[in-house]
Order: C-alpha cells, then structure tokens, then sequence
C-alpha cells in the first residue's frame, strides 16, 4: 500500500446516539439473519421489515443480493468500468476471506444505521461464526452489549435444496459451481443464536412474528 500511516481522527458527532433514538422512540440495534441460501433468510427478514414498518419503528433491511451489485459488487461487475487491477483488488466473490471482507463491510454499515437509532435487519448467509462474533463485538464496543441480535433461519440443507429458487443447488451438485456453501464449502450454525426460527413447515409470517415477539419481550419496541 502507498500509504500505511494515514491519520484518522474520529469526530465526535454533535448529535449524540441517544438524542437520535429518543427522536425516533425506540433505540436502534442489529436483527442479523444468518442460514443457508434459500434458508427464507430474506423472505421472514422483509416480512418483518414490513410489519414493524407499518407499527411506526424506523427500520432498513440490507440485503445480500442488493449489496452484492453494489457496495459488496463482484470482479466481474467492477471491471468494465474500473479496470482490472481495481476490480481484483476490490471486488467480491465467495472465497472465505471474502465472505470474511463482505460481512465486515455489512457489519460496518449495519452498526452506522443502528447508531442512527434504526433497527437494522441483515440477510446475508454469513456462514462462519468467527466473522459473525466480529460484527457482534464491534457492536458491543460501539453501543451496548445486545444490540446484536442473531436470527438462525435454521432450514435443513435438505428443504433449501429442494426449494432451489436460483437453481444454484442443482449447479453446485453437478460441479459447476464450487465452494457452495452446505455443498462444498462450511456452514458453521451459530451455538447460541438469541432467536433460533425452526423454519421448516412455519410460514414467514409467523416466524416474523416470532422475531417480533422477542423484540416487544425484550423491550426494543413497545
Ligand atoms: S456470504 O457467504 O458472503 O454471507 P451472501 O449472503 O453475501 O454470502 O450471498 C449469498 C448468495 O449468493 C446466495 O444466496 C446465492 O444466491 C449466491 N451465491 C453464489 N455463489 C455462492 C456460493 N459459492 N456460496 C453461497 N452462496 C453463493
């Protein structure tokens, strides 16, 4: 790197965290949804989005697919317009390190929407625990401890693959695809998730309900 001692001096915002979630009337904090692809990760997390949505709270949903085409792009999306070694150095793909460099990257921006006073929901499959602790520590370091709240969207392989919505199951299992996570590449479920959705046969309105029950029992909303 051309400069490794660039000084960064953070600012103390005038407007403090405390003042923002007075103004919206309840504090923010981070729903992190993690399971396999084709879990229903996305589908309960923009149910519940909706639902506190329509109670008044100030919610954002970041959103795996979303952020892969933009803040997180790949090479390949990269490339055309900033060249090569720019897309090589910054753009994303599925190795570990940069799963590792995504959910850092979402994490960071999940932890400045929280600090906005917003409930933050991510959906991201986020697959190894050690980058998952991560955003929680981060979050704990920058706010309270428990304001990371994780979501197990626990949907056995077996279901996700039959949903396969994107067919990349189907691709992973003939090899066309490698490092799939469950297929060929680790999904580490996490031992104590503060909200575990047994997703199998539970409709995504009422696994959001379940999200939202443990926010009203755990005073994030009134
Ligand atoms: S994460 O592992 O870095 O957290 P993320 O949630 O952003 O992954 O993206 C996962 C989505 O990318 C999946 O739902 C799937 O549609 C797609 N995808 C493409 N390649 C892979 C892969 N090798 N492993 C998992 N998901 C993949």
């Amino acid at each position: 790197m051309a400069n490794d001692k660039v000084e960064v001096v953070w600012h103390q915002h005038a407007v403090a965290r405390s003042e923002r979630e007075k103004l919206n009337g309840h504090r923010g904090c981070v729903l992190w949804f993690t399971g396999l692809s084709g879990s229903g990760k996305s589908t309960v997390a923009n149910v519940v989005d909706h639902k506190l949505h329509e109670m008044g709270v100030h919610t954002f949903l970041l959103d795996g697919d979303n952020i892969r085409h933009g803040l997180n792009a790949s090479p390949g999306i990269l490339q055309p317009q900033h060249g090569d070694s720019f897309a090589e150095r910054f753009g994303l793909g599925f190795s570990a390190e940069d799963r590792e460099e995504n959910i850092r990257r979402i994490g960071t921006v999940a932890e400045l929407f929280a600090s906005a006073g917003v409930i933050t929901l991510t959906a991201f499959v986020s697959p190894y625990r050690r980058d998952r602790d991560a955003v929680r520590a981060r979050l704990a370091a920058s706010g309270e401890s428990g304001d990371f709240i994780e979501v197990f969207v626990d949907t056995p392989l077996a279901v996700c693959e039959s949903r396969d919505p994107k067919g990349l199951y189907k691709k992973a299992r003939a090899g066309e695809l490698k490092g799939f996570t469950g297929i060929d590449d680790p999904y580490e479920a996490p031992a104590n998730p503060e909200i575990r959705l047994d997703a199998e046969g539970h409709s995504p309105d009422a696994l959001a309900n379940e999200v939202i029950e443990y926010l009203r029992a755990n005073g994030w909303i009134g």
